[in-house]
């Protein structure tokens, strides 16, 4: 089809950008008391004033983790991968399926960010947040690809396996059935129902999916580190890590408070109904574990990685302020704390600042 430049067609009314055609020129401007998590009607452009700081809190910390997988070096972990009696056998395999499960999985949470929760999380200073831990889940999602170009393994095999291995799959599928429901262009918060279909998405991402099975993932790999295997990836591990317990945090913050100012929501079915969820993931996990350590080795097997997904989910539980779901539990990865105290002060952070800075000067020549 070709434009027609002629004059003599009829001029089309003027239409206002769709942008300008929303704004609300009447309306007042934002006080903090208009502000709410859910179902809000205040104008989500005006970030200030902060409502909920603890939001914007977590947006800074963020900021100062930066980081980019391709600043670890590879170099051990490629030569250690190459060589013929570096790993055993169980260590490859649990390796491989580790990887192939965040893959997808980072995608599949950043996928969940974007068309589930951003557009009725309808508080500025959280979606501020929400646009940095969606930069971080690419961050995160980049890792993986990182990992597979240093190593040379086979892409279609890690990327596949969210889809070909069942116990990967049973746990991706559980999930994707909550970003489905909300993703639904029809599907709007606004009645108990809906309001409390949007919360069960962020308990089955924020508190299950990061919150506890990244946990049996984390624990996997910096125990090989902890043997000095693998230690790229058990860096870049640490990073993610680090990255995911504020996502965590924030997600536990978002569920209390929408808790707060709504009531209405948090029903004693509807709390029974949480504990089952969690109940339910520790279960997936456990196969999982079982699949991906058949055997196990040093310091790890599936009855630990079970142990470890029972404590954690005590400890989530109370956080949502509910009772816990196992029996009283000791945590069997004491260690896992302590890499969670990661310090920026590494010296591969102050290379980059001087990278940064030589980025820095640019020429407009
Ligand atoms: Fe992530
Ligand atoms: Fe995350």
């Amino acid at each position: 089809m070709s434009l027609d430049w002629s004059s003599d067609h009829p001029t089309p009314a003027p239409v206002a950008p769709i942008s300008e055609a929303r704004i609300d020129r009447a309306g007042g401007r934002v006080s903090v008391d208009d502000k709410a998590m859910i179902n809000c009607r205040a104008d989500v452009n005006q970030l200030l004033p902060l409502k909920y700081k603890w939001a914007w809190d977590k947006y800074l910390a963020g900021c100062n983790n930066h980081w980019m997988p391709t600043e670890v070096s590879m170099q051990a972990d490629i030569a250690l991968w190459k060589s013929r009696d570096g790993l055993t056998e169980d260590e490859r395999h649990t390796l491989k399926r580790n990887l192939g499960f965040f893959a997808a999985s980072e995608s599949l949470v950043a996928n969940n960010i974007v068309l589930a929760i951003y557009r009725h999380l309808t508080n500025p200073e959280c979606r501020q947040y929400l646009l940095r831990q969606a930069f971080e889940e690419a961050v995160h999602t980049h890792t993986f690809q990182y990992i597979v170009e240093s190593l040379g393994l086979d892409e279609g095999e890690l990327f596949n396996m969210y889809r070909e291995v069942p116990s990967i799959t049973d746990k991706a599928a559980w999930a994707l059935d909550f970003t489905q429901h909300l993703d639904d262009p029809d599907f709007t918060t606004g009645t108990p129902e809906t309001d409390r279909a949007f919360v069960r998405d962020l308990i089955a991402f924020y508190v299950i999916f990061e919150g506890m099975w990244f946990y049996t993932g984390f624990a996997q790999i910096l125990s090989l580190g902890r043997r000095n295997k693998m230690v790229g990836i058990a860096e870049q591990y640490q990073y993610i890590l680090r990255d995911e317990s504020i996502h965590l945090n924030f997600g536990i913050d978002v569920i209390n408070q929408i808790k707060a100012e709504n009531p209405h929501v948090w029903t004693p079915e509807f709390q029974a109904e949480v504990r089952e969820m969690i109940k339910k993931a520790a279960e997936l996990e456990a196969a999982y574990g079982r699949d991906t350590m058949p055997r196990g080795f040093l310091g790890l097997n599936a009855a630990l990685c079970e142990q470890y997904m029972h404590f954690i989910a005590n400890r989530r539980c109370a956080q949502l302020g509910l009772h816990e779901v196992f029996g009283e539990t000791e945590n069997p990865f004491p260690w896992m704390s302590e890499a969670m105290d990661l310090k920026k002060e590494k010296n591969f952070f102050e290379t980059r600042v001087i990278e940064y800075q030589n980025g820095g000067a640019l020429s407009w020549d």
